[in-house]
């Protein structure tokens, strides 16, 4: 192996006529009448790398052995290309290195797929062969990308003062509302270790440890259904803070996005981010993450068509729901089957029907229109701004699935119409979430954030009277639809957290066998504190454009969970199952 004097994205024509030496994979390779010209790839990038026999025979002749991902080391002189062979596309596409030596260092089998990044691969082929599948250049820019966030993560929190603090794997089932994964106890038989679904009551504990600032790019696993933003291990930015108020964590975090934004995407963002409340991204979005870069805005239309008589309205209204609706710009050219598309996708978004009229040349045409006078159609319009060539959609239901059933309906509008959105990065603080939220099955009352968020000081006399009123120092950053983070600032006191407790029907035997450890700690002077925790996989994807976080992460699992490249998760022998006291019962195999 010769000791490389240049990497292959490096080489220009300054550097003519110098005896340089690579190290590299053969990325391709192809015979032009007798010579033979080879891209040699390394992380850096492809220089063209030639064998020519009137210069070396033998070199050549060797040279015909090689094959795709073969990994060599040369040495050589570099040298002009010639007329019409430059490549502008290319740093390296003005000179080519005419090898004088060669070293083979190893041999490849043939690879399952081309090492581009314009090869269609099926996700399970990517992640069988992911040693692959991170060789192409896409993905080397997506390591060094998430390499350069949390380098500018780790850079800015200290000059501010953060300590890092590493908080345990092995540990005790945390809040976070998804299935935890357990870990059998070898030492301690019949007990298990939850893996942390985020370093949540560690965080908090360093506080009334007096660590003030703590940050972690931590680990946490959730057993949940996984989709494109949702992999049962990923990473967190989790932060925590002491002496704290709402604002005084919205200023760290917007100067944290500004930094970390202008040094890896060189975008310079504005501050202080807007700020909505739950209740208002639910009724002009429909969600609490709207994706700002566009309008579209939903509007309640409950006043306008109060007492008309239509029926599937007026019972969505006297059941106490709403009526929900937004203007599909420039759709009334939708046809029957368009529209029964678009019908068919707010039903299985959860409403019962969807009512659409079209603003045309001849008035107002809807099989529901005969319903309605004049008169509310025109103040539909006016309220919508609907003119002639739209087309209205309506949505009546409970207030919430009403409003949901639209905020995902606004999304499916603007990908039909491939609406231009605004560029850059809409980015939104999402404030006075609701304390609680009733869940039906159980029929009881449970934390919306985590059962250690702190209710508003005005909303805490509404507990027990309105506990569905009662609003929580808890907050969200919203970022392009994503929800980036999400955060609140914690119960310190022992009788405000047993309040809550009481509230969402967690009794004292509970509460202390599941976190007694934390109540204990905050009996001896628990400081103030609030944070905040990022989801960094998704952070990465506004990096690195792109549409999964399986495409930022180097070892993601599939949708079912499974690690195709170590086969994991796999069977264990007996013997390990007896040492953990382990007896499987039969196991049914889809
Ligand atoms: P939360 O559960 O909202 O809060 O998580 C914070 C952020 O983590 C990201 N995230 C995920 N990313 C990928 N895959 C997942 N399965 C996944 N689940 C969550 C999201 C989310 O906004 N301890 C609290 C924070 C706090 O109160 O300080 C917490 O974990 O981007
Ligand atoms: P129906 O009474 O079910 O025949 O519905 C009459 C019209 O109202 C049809 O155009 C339906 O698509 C529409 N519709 C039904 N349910 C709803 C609903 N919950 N919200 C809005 N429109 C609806």
């Amino acid at each position: 192996m010769f000791k490389r004097t240049h990497n292959c994205g490096e080489l220009t024509d300054r550097d003519i006529g110098k005896e340089v030496a690579l190290s590299g994979w053969i990325n391709t390779w192809r015979d032009h009448g007798g010579v033979v010209f080879i891209d040699l790839r390394d992380r850096e990038g492809i220089t063209q790398i030639v064998f020519n026999p009137d210069s070396n025979k033998d070199l050549h002749k060797e040279s015909r052995k090689l094959r795709t991902e073969y990994v060599i080391s040369v040495k050589g002189k570099v040298g002009s290309r010639p007329e019409g062979t430059v490549n502008t596309k290319l740093k390296t596409g003005k000179i080519e290195v005419v090898v004088s030596d060669m070293d083979i260092l190893n041999t490849s089998a043939t690879p399952p797929f081309e090492i581009t990044d314009d090869a269609k691969i099926s996700e399970e082929i990517k992640l069988t062969y992911r040693y692959l599948d991170l060789r192409r250049p896409a993905m080397q820019k997506n390591l060094r990308i998430r390499h350069k966030t949390v380098k500018a993560i780790r850079d800015f929190l200290d000059s501010r003062g953060f300590l890092e603090v590493e908080t345990p794997i092995l540990t005790k089932s945390t809040p976070e509302g998804a299935r935890d994964y357990l870990v059998p106890s070898r030492l301690n038989a019949g007990k298990f270790y939850a893996l942390p679904q985020s370093p949540q009551l560690f965080k908090q504990i360093l506080m009334v440890s007096g660590c003030e600032k703590y940050f972690q790019i931590a680990k946490c696993f959730r057993d949940e259904d996984l989709r494109a933003d949702r992999q049962p291990e990923f990473t967190q930015l989790d932060m925590e803070m002491s002496f704290v108020d709402e604002e005084g964590i919205y200023g760290v975090c917007e100067e944290l996005m500004k930094y970390v934004f202008g040094e890896v995407a060189g975008v310079t963002l504005k501050t202080p981010f807007p700020r909505l409340t739950y209740s208002e991204a639910m009724s002009r979005f429909g969600t609490d993450k709207p994706d700002m870069r566009f309008g579209m805005e939903l509007k309640a239309l409950k006043d306008i068509f109060k007492g008309s008589g239509f029926k599937v309205f007026e019972s969505a209204i006297n059941e106490g729901g709403g009526i929900f609706g937004m203007n599909a710009k420039g759709m009334a050219v939708a046809s029957r089957k368009e529209l029964d598309d678009i019908t068919r996708f707010a039903q299985d978004n959860g409403a019962k029907g969807l009512a659409w009229i079209k603003f045309t040349e001849k008035g107002a045409e809807s099989p529901i229109a005969k319903f309605f006078e004049k008169e509310r159609i025109d103040k539909l319009a006016n309220i919508l701004r609907c003119e002639t060539g739209d087309l209205a959609l309506m949505v009546a239901d409970k207030t919430k699935i009403a409003e949901e059933t639209m905020g995902a309906l606004r999304l499916h509008i603007a990908r039909l119409k491939n609406i231009e959105l605004r560029k850059g990065f809409a980015f939104a603080w999402i404030v006075d979430f609701p304390l609680l939220k009733y869940n039906e099955e159980e029929k009881r009352w449970e934390s919306e954030h985590h059962p250690f968020t702190s209710c508003k000081d005005e909303d805490m006399e509404l507990l027990e009277r309105e506990p569905q009123k009662a609003r929580a120092k808890a907050y969200d950053l919203i970022v392009n639809g994503i929800e980036l983070g999400s955060g609140s600032i914690r119960i310190h006191r022992r009788d405000l957290q047993e309040k809550i407790f009481k509230a969402i029907g967690i009794s004292k035997e509970e509460s202390l066998s599941r976190f007694g450890f934390l109540l204990k700690a905050f009996t001896y002077g628990a400081p103030p504190h609030g944070g905040v925790a990022f989801g960094l996989d998704r952070w990465l994807t506004l990096f690195t454009n792109s549409d999964t976080i399986r495409d930022v992460i180097a070892f993601p699992k599939t949708q079912k969970g499974i690690c195709p490249l170590s086969d994991a998760p796999s069977e264990v022998d007996q013997r390990q199952l007896k040492e953990l006291n382990l007896r499987l019962t039969k196991v049914q195999t889809q």
